[in-house]
């Protein structure tokens, strides 16, 4: 195991499996330009690392995800540096919905404002019972700026992401299964185990695929159907002259269990 630290972050790779924990638990784990800068270089790192296949990404304590972006912060800041600010988290957090590895939330707690927001924009979100997702900015005067105005409404839909939006209507992790927000609640206790279950499930499988896949829905999702499903079968033809497709293919003809997957 290897394990990183960084003022607010803390880096644990095992085998296929990054835990990137935000590790501010006094303030919550809320979210300040330090934290986003380390979150966006340590992303870059990952990035670059064909060993690991999947990003587990958590808040350090019992109690909370993300509680938000740093309100202390805020609080002085110009329309200037509010806009810069929201800039700042758009590139790690594009860069979570997008790197080639997949992305799991697994949301042990406070998941507010810009905590509902970077877990929107992982691929996957898995809930403790405890979980409670918010968007609480326009009771502060401002809006989501991480994205959330946007990521909510595609994955809940319009009518759902504007009533907790304009109301600040928390919801628990029942509700949040209930409207789509999460795949998965589970009791605390086997959050982690159940991210690094599905986590290692994913990694098993061709990891070039997986990436392909995950650039197929990202990208085909803001394309028209007809040139979404040309685009599909533009990346389906270029898996299919993989090695992994060979490995997938003729392991299934011979009936043998252990796959080789060597592509990236
Ligand atoms: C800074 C925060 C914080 C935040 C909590 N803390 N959330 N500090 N920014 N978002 C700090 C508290 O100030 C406190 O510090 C410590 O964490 C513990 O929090 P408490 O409030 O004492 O805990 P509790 O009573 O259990 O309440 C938990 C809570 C509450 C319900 C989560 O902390 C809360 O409402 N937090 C703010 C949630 C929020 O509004 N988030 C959205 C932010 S706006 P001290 O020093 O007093 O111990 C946003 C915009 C994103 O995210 C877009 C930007 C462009």
């Amino acid at each position: 195991q290897e394990v990183f630290e960084m003022n607010n972050l803390l880096l644990e790779v095992e085998g296929p499996i990054a835990v990137l924990t935000i590790n501010r638990p006094k303030a919550l784990n809320a979210l300040n330009s330090e934290t986003l800068t380390e979150l966006n270089e340590v992303l870059t790192e990952i990035e670059g690392r064909d060993d690991i296949k999947v990003v587990i990404l958590t808040g350090a304590g019992e109690k909370s995800f993300v509680a938000g972006a740093d309100i202390s912060e805020m609080v002085n800041f110009s329309a200037a540096e509010g806009r810069a600010f929201g800039m700042r988290a758009s590139e790690p957090f594009f860069k979570l919905q997008n790197m080639r590895q997949v992305t799991i939330a697994a949301v042990n707690g406070f998941a507010l404002g810009g905590g509902c927001e970077i877990s929107m924009a992982c691929d996957i979100r898995i809930a403790s019972e405890n979980a409670l997702f918010g968007q609480p900015e326009c009771g502060l005067g401002i809006i989501p700026g991480f994205g959330g105005t946007q990521r909510l409404a595609r994955l809940v839909g319009m009518g759902r992401a504007k009533e907790m939006i304009f109301a600040c209507q928390n919801i628990d992790a029942a509700e949040a299964y209930r409207i789509g927000l999460v795949n998965k609640v589970v009791p605390q206790e086997e959050l982690m185990a159940t991210a690094k279950k599905l986590a290692g499930k994913i990694a098993r499988n061709a990891s070039y695929a997986v990436a392909i896949a995950k650039a197929a829905i990202n990208n085909g999702y803001d394309m028209d159907i007809k040139n979404a499903v040309e685009y599909e079968a533009n990346l389906f033809g270029m898996t299919c002259s993989t090695h992994d497709k060979t490995e997938g293919m003729t392991a299934f003809l011979e009936k043998r269990k252990e796959k080789n997957f060597t592509d990236f």
